[in-house]
């Protein structure tokens, strides 16, 4: 089987590393929803958690982290922590939501802090504004963009939310490589220098996921793969969040 040489990390425009896997954290729920599947990414390799105001998990991320981290030799600087502010702190209230989820994750500091969606909440999936990443959605334009201005652009819902794991197409590319319809949706970002926040809350599932560094899929497959694209979304709808 072929080797990767897709880096693990990229460099963002401050010149700080991000790992290019990091744990999606949008719906696990609950202390120990949250403890076991940080456990189970930190001893599989993550070393980048991705949380936000609305996940209402950052206290919960942010206390199992403190507890694991000594388990692997770990401190906190061996970890990546995104949160985002959300629509509702937007403009005078900005410095207020970041403050707050600093103390909810109460690890010091944040490594990456993002602006959740711009404008208000209520949009439709489908909505222009509502971007994401797979091969359903191959976001041609916005990455050439991002790459023109130097702007890292980082994938979310890359298993369709688990829904692109059935596709036919996907299914009979990873029984060619012997691998899962998971590893081939994230390795086909990766292994276009796009990070991952995959999200489970399965130990055996999150370990699957973090296993991307391992194989490379050929140029046909990728084009395959990308030839998926019909502009589908499955982004959680913003309204249903806070
Ligand atoms: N910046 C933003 O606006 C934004 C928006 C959306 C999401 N995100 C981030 O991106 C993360 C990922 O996106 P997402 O949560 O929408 O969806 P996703 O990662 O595409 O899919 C998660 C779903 O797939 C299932 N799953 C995970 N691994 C699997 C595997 N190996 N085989 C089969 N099914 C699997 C999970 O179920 P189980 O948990 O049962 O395994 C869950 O139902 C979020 O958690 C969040 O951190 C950011």
């Amino acid at each position: 089987m072929a080797s990767s040489s897709s880096p693990s990390s990229v460099v963002l425009s401050t010149g700080v590393q991000m790992p290019v896997l990091g744990l999606g954290t949008y719906k696990l729920w609950g202390p120990e929803e949250v403890y076991w599947a940080v456990d189970a990414a930190l001893a599989a390799g993550y070393r980048a958690f991705d949380s936000a105001a609305v996940y209402r998990n950052e206290a919960d991320l942010g206390r199992a982290l403190k507890e694991l981290l000594p388990k692997y030799g770990l401190t906190r600087e061996d970890v990546f922590i995104t949160s985002k502010l959300g629509p509702k702190d937007h403009g005078g209230k900005a410095m207020e939501g970041a403050l707050h989820s600093l103390s909810q994750l109460d690890l010091g500091y944040i490594d990456l802090y993002l602006i959740h969606w711009p404008g208000t909440q209520g949009l439709a999936v489908d909505d222009k504004r509502n971007p994401e990443f797979h091969p359903r959605l191959c976001q041609t334009e916005l990455r050439s963009v991002c790459d023109e201005y130097g702007v890292c652009f980082q994938a979310y819902s890359s298993l369709g939310k688990g829904e692109l794991v059935t596709d036919p197409l996907v299914m009979e590319i990873a029984k060619n490589n012997e691998r899962t319809p998971a590893q081939v949706l994230l390795r086909w970002a990766v292994q276009q220098g796009v990070p991952v926040l995959p999200k489970s809350s399965n130990p055996d599932r999150i370990k699957e996921n973090a296993r991307l560094f391992d194989f490379t899929l050929n140029k046909t497959d990728m084009n395959r793969l990308s030839a998926l694209d019909c502009g589908q979304k499955y982004c959680w709808d913003p309204s249903e969040v806070v």
